[in-house]
C-alpha cells in the first residue's frame, strides 16, 4: 500500500496566524477568550484551552476586569462586535485574516456606492455572517444556483464569496445572477490556499484509490474539500485523525491519498501519517509472507513514504527556497513556499532599502526567492528576502570586481574621508579616487549617479563586506577620449557653446567639453573692458567663436565678440541722417569736436556745423564732456563717419520754438493752458 500526502494541506496562513496570536496573548497572562472557537477543530481548541485561551459564545459571558480581553478569530465579527467588546473595557486582539478582511472593505465600500450585495457562502457560518455586518446586514446570502431565482433585478450589483467555498460553483452563481443585474461587479474572493488545497486534492484523487480528507466535520473548507474529492468519483472518508482509521476502511486499497483541511493541525498530519506507516509496514509483512517474492514494489512505496515525509518537514535555517506571494500587508508579507507551509516576511526583511511599506516592494502573485531565517514553535517559518537579495547583489558585485567591470551607483553621503555610494549595498569611495585630481568639495557629488570600478572587494558576514570604489580611472579614461575628439573635431571658424571653468586677470577658460580655450580679455566684447569678471562668472554657459588653434602646442583662442554685433553695425540700425541726438563730447581737435553717441560710436562735429558765426576755435562753443544736442548729417558706413551739426540742431530747435509760439498766438486758449 502506497500513501501520498497532498502537496497543500493543513494550516492556512490566516489560521496559523490567528493561533500564533492567541499563543502570544495566553503568555502575557491576564484572562483570554475567544468568541467561538478559535478555529473550526476541536482538538485545537482543546489545545488551546490548555494553554489559557477559553471559548464563549457570547461577550455577556465574558466578566470584564483588568487583562480581561479577546481574540477575534480568524473568521473576523461584524463590527458592533469589536464596539460592544470595547465598551466592556475588553483587550482586543484581532486575528481576522487579512483576506478575510479584504472582503469586510469590499463589501463595505460596494454598500457604500449602492450596490446590492451577494455572499455566495453559508448563511450560518461566522464568516459569512461577519460579512454581512460589515454592510449593515444589507446582503444577500446565496448557498447556490438554485437559490439564485429568489434574486429580482436590481441595477446595481456586487458578488462576494465565502472564502473557503469552491470556485466553479462560485462562478455558477456568478452566471445566473448575470442577466439579474444592470450592472454587476464580481469579486472572486476565494482565498488561494482553499483553491490551492482544493486543486491539490483533485490532482490526488485522479492517483489514489482512497481519500482521506482530515478536519473537523464543522469546517467548511474540510467540507468543501471532502465533496471535492468525491465528485472525481475516488472513495472519500472524512476523518479527525489518527484513530479514525481502521483496517476495514483501507481493505483492498493499494494507493491512499491524504488532505486535510486549513484548520487541521500539523501534528494531526503527523500522526495520521505515522498511523499509515504502520498499516504500510504491516501490509508490506504480510505480503512477504504470503507471497515470499521480491519486495521492490514495497521498497518503492515505503521510498516514497519516506520522500512524502521528507517533504513534510520544513526547509531547514539558511536554505533558499522559492514561493509566491499570496498576501501582502504594510509590515508583512505571506509567502506560499510550496509543500505545506507558508512563511511570513516582516518589512525589515523584504529589502535592502528602507520602506514605509512592503505593498510598495511586491504584489500578490510574485514569484520570489526567500531564505529560510528560523522555524517557529507555531509552524511559522520566518523568512527574509533581504538576505537573497544580499547575497545576489554581492555575488554579482564579486564577479564584477573580478572581470573588473564598470557599475553604477549612486552617491548617498559623506563620511570621514570619503564619500558613501549605493551599488546595491553601500560602498566607499575615497575622496583621493573621486576625480583624477584634488577635489576640495565632496558634497556636490551627492545624488549623482555615476560609474565607478571595484577596487577592493571583501566579503565577510560577521564584520559586514567592504567594497572599495573608484572612479578616478575612469575620468581619466573619459577626458582623453573627449580630449581627442575634441582635436578631430574642432576646426578654426566654428563656433562652440562653452562654460566658464577659470577666470583671470587676462581673460577666460572655456571649457568646449573636452579641452579647454583661452578668452582673452581683449575678445570679450567690442569695447574696451576693465576685467573679464565684468562680462563672465564662473559657470556661465556662452557661445565662443574658434579664432586661432596651435595643434602642435594644443592650444585653442577664443573670441566672444567676433559672435557679437559691432557698436557702428547698431549705430547703423539705430541712427538715420535727420535725427537729432544727443551725445558727450570727448576729444576736441583743431577742426572740430568729437562726440560719442554710444559706446565705441562716435561722430565729428566740424568747426563749420558748431554755430552761425564763424567759430575760431572749437573750445569757444564746447568743452569735453558737455552734453549736447547735435543733428545726423551724414553716415558713412564704410569708414565708419558719422558727420554732425550743431548748428544745424540749434536752427532746428530755433524753427519749431517759433512755430510753437506762433500756434500758442493763433490759439490762445491752448497757449493759456
Ligand atoms: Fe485566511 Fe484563507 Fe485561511 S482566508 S483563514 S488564509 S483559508
Amino acid at each position: 500500500m502506497q500513501t501520498r500526502l497532498a502537496r497543500n494541506a493543513g494550516f492556512c496562513a490566516g489560521v496559523r496566524r490567528a493561533v500564533r496570536i492567541a499563543e502570544e496573548a495566553a503568555g502575557q497572562g491576564g484572562r483570554w477568550y475567544s468568541l467561538g472557537p478559535l478555529v473550526h477543530n476541536d482538538a485545537v481548541v482543546a489545545d488551546l484551552k490548555e494553554k489559557g485561551i477559553i471559548p464563549v459564545n457570547r461577550l455577556d459571558e465574558i466578566q470584564a476586569g483588568e487583562d480581561v480581553g479577546i481574540i477575534i478569530r480568524s473568521h473576523g465579527v461584524p463590527p458592533e462586535i469589536i464596539k460592544q467588546a470595547q465598551e466592556r473595557g475588553l483587550g482586543i486582539k484581532d486575528a481576522t485574516c487579512p483576506l478575510v478582511k479584504r472582503v469586510h472593505d469590499i463589501v463595505a465600500l460596494l454598500r457604500g456606492d449602492g450596490y446590492e450585495i451577494v455572499v455566495f457562502g453559508d448563511a450560518h457560518h461566522p464568516e459569512v455572517q461577519a460579512i454581512t455586518g460589515w454592510c449593515g446586514y444589507q446582503a444577500r446570502v446565496i448557498a447556490g444556483v438554485d437559490e439564485t431565482c429568489k434574486m429580482t433585478k436590481v441595477d446595481k450589483l456586487a458578488v462576494v464569496s465565502q472564502t473557503t467555498k469552491d470556485e466553479n460553483d462560485f462562478y455558477a452563481v456568478v452566471a445566473a445572477l448575470a442577466p439579474m443585474a444592470g450592472e454587476i461587479r464580481v469579486f472572486n474572493t476565494i482565498c488561494r490556499a482553499t483553491r490551492k488545497r482544493q486543486q491539490a486534492a483533485r490532482e490526488l484523487s485522479s492517483e489514489a484509490d482512497l481519500i482521506l480528507v482530515l478536519g473537523d466535520p464543522k469546517s467548511s473548507n474540510t467540507a468543501t474539500l471532502t465533496r471535492e474529492c468525491k465528485n472525481t468519483g475516488v472513495k472519500t472518508v472524512q476523518i479527525c485523525g489518527a484513530s479514525d482509521i481502521s483496517a476495514d476502511c483501507l481493505q483492498g486499497v493499494s494507493r491512499v491519498g491524504i488532505t486535510a483541511g486549513a484548520s487541521t493541525p500539523d501534528w494531526i498530519i503527523k500522526e495520521v501519517l505515522d498511523r499509515m506507516t504502520e498499516f504500510e509496514e504491516k501490509s508490506q509483512q504480510e505480503l512477504e509472507q504470503e507471497k515470499e517474492q521480491d519486495t521492490t514494489a514495497s521498497e518503492e512505496s515505503f521510498a516514497k513514504m519516506e520522500a512524502e515525509m521528507a517533504d513534510f518537514e520544513t526547509p531547514g535555517r539558511g536554505d533558499i527556497i522559492k514561493g509566491t506571494v499570496i498576501q501582502v500587508q504594510d509590515d508583512e508579507v505571506m509567502v506560499d513556499v510550496g509543500g505545506k507551509s507558508e512563511g511570513i516576511i516582516p518589512l525589515r526583511e523584504m529589502s535592502l532599502k528602507d520602506a514605509g511599506s512592503a505593498r510598495d516592494l511586491i504584489n500578490v502573485g510574485d514569484e520570489i526567492e526567500v531564505m529560510v531565517l528560523k522555524w517557529d514553535d507555531d509552524g511559522t517559518i520566518l523568512l527574509s528576502k533581504k538576505k537573497v537579495d544580499t547575497q545576489k547583489v554581492l555575488d554579482k558585485l564579486d564577479e564584477d570586481y573580478k572581470e573588473a567591470k564598470v557599475i553604477e551607483g549612486t552617491i548617498t553621503g559623506t563620511v570621514k574621508g570619503g564619500l558613501l555610494v549605493d551599488v546595491g549595498m553601500v560602498a566607499f569611495l575615497p575622496a583621493s579616487h573621486v576625480e583624477d585630481g584634488y577635489v576640495k568639495n565632496l558634497e556636490q557629488y551627492i545624488g549623482q549617479t555615476l560609474q565607478f570600478k571595484i577596487i577592493e572587494f571583501n566579503r565577510n558576514k560577521r564584520r559586514g563586506s567592504q567594497i572599495v570604489l573608484s572612479r578616478k580611472e575612469l575620468v581619466a579614461e573619459e577626458k582623453s577620449r573627449l580630449k581627442k575628439e575634441f582635436w578631430d573635431n574642432i576646426e578654426e571658424g566654428q563656433t562652440r557653446r562653452g562654460r566658464v571653468k577659470r577666470i583671470v586677470d587676462y581673460g577666460a577658460f572655456i571649457d568646449l567639453g573636452g579641452y579647454e580655450g583661452l578668452l582673452h580679455v581683449s575678445e570679450m566684447e567690442h569695447r574696451r573692458v576693465e576685467h573679464p569678471s565684468d562680462i563672465l562668472n564662473e559657470g556661465d554657459e556662452t557661445d565662443v567663436y574658434i579664432l586661432a588653434l596651435d595643434r602642435e602646442k594644443e592650444r585653442v583662442s577664443l573670441s566672444r565678440k567676433k559672435l557679437l554685433k559691432s557698436p557702428w553695425e547698431i549705430a547703423q540700425e539705430k541712427y538715420h541722417e535727420g535725427d537729432i541726438v544727443e551725445g558727450t563730447v570727448v576729444r576736441i581737435a583743431p577742426f572740430g569736436a568729437f562726440v560719442e553717441l554710444d559706446p565705441g560710436v562716435d561722430g565729428l562735429v566740424h568747426i563749420s556745423q558748431m554755430a552761425n558765426y564763424r567759430v575760431e576755435k572749437p573750445e569757444d562753443v564746447v568743452s569735453v564732456n558737455d552734453r549736447i544736442n547735435v543733428k545726423i548729417i551724414s553716415i558713412d558706413p564704410e569708414d565708419k563717419r558719422i558727420g554732425l551739426s550743431i548748428k544745424q540742431a540749434q536752427d532746428e530747435k530755433e524753427s519749431k520754438d517759433v512755430q510753437e509760439y506762433l500756434d500758442s498766438q493763433n490759439n490762445p486758449e491752448a497757449g493759456a493752458e
